[in-house]
């Protein structure tokens, strides 16, 4: 399949929010990408219900909700209402992680599960029939513009062949510090969904930064 590209809305100017979301509309991006931190799960604190329905009421495409907070179970129903379109939970905030993503699924969303730069793909293996996505973390969360840890690498394609091996209809979505220099090389790994912040929404051109994601030029 083509790869998928998921700009971050974080690295976006907040006070011109309508023009953000309209260039990504226009744009060859797939998805919206929303970050969602609650100060506690990760030490930043960025947005929440308000903002999302303001860009779900500008938004033609997909709203990729990534949850960074501790018990989402709270809140599932009300991320939907929102109006997210896929819902990624990280793996270390579930005690419960196939109920939640089941819930995700019953309420009509994508369920994602994201993995921390420490944690196993092999964790993985028992819920992989419960999620349309796993998010591989290739920074530690909480902050847009850091730099990508290499070690995702090894990572993305262990899960590839965990996913290819057992035929699951899964999607690999990978976050943090991605750009056009290593865009290619996560996509020959074995990645889906390519999201990215600060290399698009603090390039001169976003929408062509985007393009160059998409046709990985
Ligand atoms: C980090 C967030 C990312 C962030 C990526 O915790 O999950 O989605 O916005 O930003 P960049 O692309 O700037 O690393
Ligand atoms: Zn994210």
């Amino acid at each position: 399949m083509d790869h998928l590209v998921s700009p971050s809305l974080l690295a976006a100017n907040f006070g011109n929010l309508d023009s953000e979301v309209m260039m990504v509309n226009k744009s060859e991006a797939d998805w919206i990408h929303l970050d969602i931190m609650d100060g506690v799960f990760v030490p930043n604190i960025s947005f929440g219900f308000p903002v999302i329905r303001a860009v779900k009421r500008v938004a033609v495409k997909p709203l990729d909700v990534h949850l960074m907070i501790v018990d989402p179970d709270r809140y599932l129903n009300q991320f939907c209402e929102a109006g997210a379109n896929n819902l990624t939970v990280q793996y270390e905030a579930c005690t419960h992680l196939n109920r939640t993503a089941t819930e995700i699924r019953n309420l009509g969303m994508k369920a994602g599960v994201a993995i921390n730069p420490h944690t196993p793909v092999l964790l993985l293996k028992n819920i992989l029939p419960y999620v349309d996505m796993v998010l591989i973390m290739t920074v530690n969360p909480g902050f847009g513009g850091q730099i990508f840890i290499k070690e995702s690498y090894n990572k993305i394609t262990e899960l590839r062949n965990m996913i290819d091996k057992g035929q699951y209809n899964v999607l690999i979505e990978v976050d943090g510090g991605i750009d056009t220099a290593n865009a290619i090389d996560l996509i020959d790994a074995g990645a889906n969904v390519l999201v990215a912040g600060s290399s698009v929404f603090k390039s001169k051109d976003p929408a062509k930064t985007i393009s160059r994601l998409k046709k990985l030029i």
